[in-house]
């Protein structure tokens, strides 16, 4: 039987496996953060240039705190919410002054304050229970502040990749619910109609990580990770790229 997304990060094994070997010194995925940390910097800069009012974050399924610690200085106030107990319990040790919660916020409303100025959710969407997602973007859409918030929503596997093939072959040679591998894509236009249809328009798509990631744990390592980060950024090219973000705005 498979496990539930919201079940899935709440072991601590999974918590570490997460923290020190996804995210650990040299893996991909610490290569494409390197990459989308300055995006998200600017973004958050520019958002708080352009406001008078003190800016709000929430990062929702905050998880280790690995988004939120690097970026919380950069507004008025943050908060941070995920369901996993041990996950957050990483976040305490990371994050300097976000408000940190753990509980579900579709059955405890109360959880969540109102008129947030942005909204993160990171790497959730794509594997997540897919009637899960709507409900959860519908909720983040009645706490942002409407007209002028900002969702910004990260999926990290892309259908339209270069990566694609390798993910239809693991597919095919592993049995997922035995490995525990998630092996999910979603392609730029299908996340864009889930955004539309739980009350968000895109006003911009960034992409990083064009090249496959195998590619990495190969000598040829330091030359992708250069043609990855020239290619980065929201360019025509980007809705190829493995991991995307979307910056929406509420409509
Ligand atoms: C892959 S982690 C991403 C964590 C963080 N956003 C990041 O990018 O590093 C997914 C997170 O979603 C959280 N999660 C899963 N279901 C959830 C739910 N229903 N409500 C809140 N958080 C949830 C998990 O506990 C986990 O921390």
């Amino acid at each position: 039987m498979s496990i539930s997304y919201s079940a899935r990060f709440r072991e601590k094994d999974a918590v570490e496996f997460y923290d020190s070997k996804e995210y650990g010194s040299g893996s991909y995925s610490t290569a494409i953060w390197q990459l989308q940390q300055p995006v998200l910097e600017r973004i958050l800069k520019d958002f708080r240039r352009e406001r008078t009012e003190p800016v709000r974050l929430l990062d929702f399924a905050c998880g280790t705190g690995r988004v939120l610690a690097g970026l919380e200085a950069l507004v008025d106030s943050a908060e941070g919410i995920d369901i996993s107990e041990n996950m957050v319990a990483v976040a305490r040790t990371k994050c300097l002054k976000a408000r940190l919660q753990v509980g579900d916020i579709l059955a405890r409303p109360e959880l969540l304050q109102k008129d947030y100025d942005v909204i993160f959710c990171f790497r959730f969407l794509l594997n997540v229970e897919p009637e899960m997602r709507g409900r959860v973007l519908r909720r983040l859409r009645e706490v942002l502040r409407v007209p002028d918030g900002r969702l910004l929503v990260n999926v990290h596997g892309n259908s339209r990749s270069l990566r694609h093939p390798a993910i239809v072959w693991r597919r095919r040679r592993e049995r997922t619910e035995k490995s525990g591998a998630m092996l999910n894509e979603m392609s730029p236009a299908e996340t864009c109609k889930l955004l539309r249809e739980s009350g968000f328009q895109v006003v911009r798509r960034f992409g990083f990580g064009m090249l496959p990631p195998t590619l990495y744990r190969t000598p040829g390592r330091k030359v992708a990770a250069v043609v990855d980060r020239l290619l980065a950024g929201d360019h025509w090219w980007s809705d190829w790229s493995i991991d995307r973000l979307f910056v929406c705005r509420p409509c």
